[in-house]
């Protein structure tokens, strides 16, 4: 920590944070250099700082562009707090004292820095605001919660939303997510959100699944951790946030969001193991956990999907914790009918920074999902759990190209992190958000 004479010339204080060798830089080095200097800042109480993007930094590889995006990132993603709760925040050490910050950067890149730097606070302020959503309890955050949610950005942002509630859902035939919901008092929704930018083609479709709360249903989970069941809508989060950065970016291709949203309860009048559903689809469902949930309200919103003939749907979901075993909190798991599909959300993971570690979804998975007496059941037992899931999934989404990212591992941080407190990650709206944008061109 370095303190100049106080001459109002130059900055009243430096920090100095190291990012490696030249050839170690990486857009993510940038995003957590950022990340401590604002969380340094915040310790400090400072209101404003400035980050100096070095020309030497500056490669093929490493533009002024990729750079200060991957700066304006750390700091917007560092500053974030959740204190709506807090009935005095500054007292409980959680002010938010930092107003601005800002890059310096080398004659002659000012534009190209510029347009990074608002990209990057989008998709940062974007993720944010997913984090909020998935901070929130689920006594405040419910399905009309969340519907009232996605009218008011939708209204902000200049997107339609429409919204199904019990009764529509009936008259559509989405049975599987009525008998999740059946269990809650809570009424579910459906929340469909449309981005008509760019016109009338073939839109892209993004699902979230918006389980409020999943206490397992009949098949209750045990106490231990139960409260983190509030964040099994940080899919929906995800596309939420998503649908927010595509249009704040107006990106030139129409974009659809589909969101489940329900309560997975016990109760008197709850799903049942062993009750066979029809899903939407027509396909007849044996469900043999009912804490299995998120598969059969995803079940349905892909096959509703279908009617808007996407040209590619991705569904996002807090689906397994056989993921979370097979990935830890580093990376989502991919899946997906699609070999280019694929590999261009590899890609799109690889720009974001938000990794993705594709698993097989081979025809052999499928025997683990017979069942006798009807056309599939809700769970495949304990080996592969994260992949018989994505089976499952695969049976809805039809002919179309689909994937699927399941991110129990990555929506929730157990510890913080350089730009990451310890809580909702709001993971998943930078990647969908850089995949829609590659799509656009
Ligand atoms: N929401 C859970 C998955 C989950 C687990 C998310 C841990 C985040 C952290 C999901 O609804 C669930 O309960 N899945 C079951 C499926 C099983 C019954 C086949 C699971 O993973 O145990
Ligand atoms: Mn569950
Ligand atoms: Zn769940």
């Amino acid at each position: 920590l370095y303190r100049s004479g106080q001459n109002g010339s130059g900055p009243a204080r430096v920090l100095v944070v190291g990012v490696g060798t030249r050839d170690e830089l990486t857009a993510e080095r940038l995003r957590e250099a950022a990340g401590r200097a604002v969380g340094r800042a915040r310790e400090l109480q400072l209101q404003e700082v400035s980050f100096w993007l070095s020309g030497s930094w500056l490669t093929d590889g490493m533009s002024a562009e990729k750079a200060a995006r991957a700066l304006g990132e750390g700091a917007v993603l560092a500053a974030w707090r959740f204190d709506e709760y807090l009935s005095d925040p500054d007292q409980q050490g959680q002010s938010a004292s930092l107003e601005s910050a800002s890059v310096l950067v080398p004659e002659g890149q000012l534009e190209a820095a510029a347009a990074g730097v608002a990209v990057g606070s989008v998709l940062a302020n974007a993720q944010n605001y997913a984090r909020e959503l998935g901070a929130h309890p689920a006594n405040v955050l419910n399905p009309r919660y969340l519907a009232d949610e996605a009218e008011r950005v939708g209204r902000e942002c200049g997107f339609e939303v429409t919204v199904l509630n019990r009764e529509g859902l009936a008259a559509e035939g989405m049975s599987s997510l009525l008998a999740v919901a059946a269990g809650s008092e809570e009424e579910p929704r459906f929340i469909s959100m449309h981005y008509r930018g760019g016109g009338n083609g073939r839109p892209l479709v993004l699902v979230g699944k918006g389980v409020t709360f999943d206490a397992g249903g009949l098949s209750l989970k045990t106490a231990q951790g139960m409260e983190t069941m509030k964040y099994d809508m940080s899919g929906a989060a995800a596309v939420l946030g998503a649908m927010r950065a595509v249009s704040e970016l107006g990106v030139a291709l129409p974009v659809v969001g589909l969101i489940p949203a329900v309560e997975n309860l016990p109760s008197g009048h709850a799903l049942r193991p062993g009750d066979i559903i029809r899903a939407h689809s027509g396909k007849t469902i044996e469900v043999l956990n009912t804490d299995a949930e998120g598969r059969l309200i995803l079940a349905d919103a892909l096959s509703y999907a279908g009617r808007y003939e996407p040209a590619a749907m991705v569904d996002i979901a807090t689906l397994t914790g056989a993921c979370v075993v097979a990935l830890g909190r580093h990376a989502m798991g991919l899946m997906g009918n699609d070999p280019e599909l694929v590999e261009e959300l590899s890609e799109a993971a690889d720009r974001s920074g938000e990794r993705v570690w594709q698993l097989p979804l081979w025809d052999d998975y499928r025997e683990q999902l017979k069942s006798t007496i009807a056309d599939i059941k809700n769970t495949g037992g304990r080996p592969a759990g994260a992949i018989t899931a994505g089976m499952f999934l695969r049976e809805f989404a039809g002919s179309r190209p689909w994937a699927h990212l399941d991110i129990a591992g990555t929506a929730w941080a157990g510890e913080a992190g350089a730009y990451q407190p310890q809580g909702p990650t709001g993971v998943g709206v930078r990647l969908l958000t850089e995949w829609v944008r590659g799509r656009a061109g």
